[in-house]
């Protein structure tokens, strides 16, 4: 019988392994989309993504649809968002395996058969009315962010977009803010200021602001970069005395 030498399981962890997460909460309509749109193009790298948290409101029953479809459904309090697939997907993220990602229509109030799929980004960028509430959610992001906007921003913004791009009536928009949207604003939202690491004023405009979180987050990845070189040389040295 051939003998064999044993040898020592190197482990190899990918730098991608441990994917930087920023996360940005904010009002409805104060620009988070854009403000993580020019996060992404100061950044000028590869493997970024926007993860938007509208991926996972939860499934409604056919009376909360129908609730829905007369603006009388709660869509900004918490419970409206499944946090536990979030955490799940956020998860499979960091530890860099593929994640599949709920497509989410606001047209039908649900989600879509299909689903999208994030690989290992680099940097993602979660963005949500609620992107700071979770303390799990929370454990796992490198930097957070506020973004703050004028009240009478956030509902003009709104108004536009719901009507243009989601299907709504002036009405009904305007029955579902002073509803939901602006109470929950106070109660859920607004305290979420108080963890922030950054809170940023005047959304894209901010280019100082950008400019700086596009550093800190260059930082970051160095930071693993050279952490990880040094874990490949340690596995090196270990492979080499074994
Ligand atoms: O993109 P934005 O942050 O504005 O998305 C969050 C908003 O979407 C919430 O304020 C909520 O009222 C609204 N929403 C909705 N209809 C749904 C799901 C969420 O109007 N079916």
């Amino acid at each position: 019988m051939a003998m064999t030498t044993p040898t020592r399981r190197i482990h190899y962890s990918p730098p991608w392994g441990n994917a930087s997460i920023i996360g940005v909460a904010g009002s409805s309509g104060s620009g988070k989309t854009s403000l993580a749109l020019a996060i992404v193009a100061s950044l000028n790298l590869p493997w970024v993504v926007i993860l938007s948290m509208d991926s996972f409101y939860k499934p409604l029953t056919p009376a909360q649809s129908a609730a829905a479809f007369r603006n009388e459904f709660d869509f900004d309090s918490p419970d409206a968002i499944d946090f536990d697939v979030l955490v799940d997907r956020l998860r499979d993220v960091k530890n860099g395996k593929v994640a599949d990602i709920p497509v989410y229509s606001f047209q039908k109030h649900a989600r879509l058969e299909q689903t999208t799929t994030i690989y290992s980004p680099h940097v993602l960028i979660l963005e949500g009315i609620f992107a700071l509430h979770d303390q799990r959610v929370l454990d796992m992001l490198d930097l957070k962010i506020f973004a703050e906007a004028d009240a009478d921003l956030c509902l003009s913004r709104r108004l536009v977009r719901d009507v243009k791009e989601r299907g709504r009536d002036i009405d009904g928009c305007i029955k579902q803010w002073f509803g939901f949207v602006k109470p929950n604003f106070s109660k859920y939202v607004a305290p979420q200021r108080e963890i922030a690491d950054i809170i940023i004023p005047r959304g894209i405009e901010n280019k100082v602001a950008i400019a700086m979180i596009s550093s800190q987050i260059q930082k970051t990845l160095q930071h693993k970069s050279a952490q990880h070189q040094l874990e490949l040389t340690r596995l090196g040295k270990i492979a080499e005395d074994s």
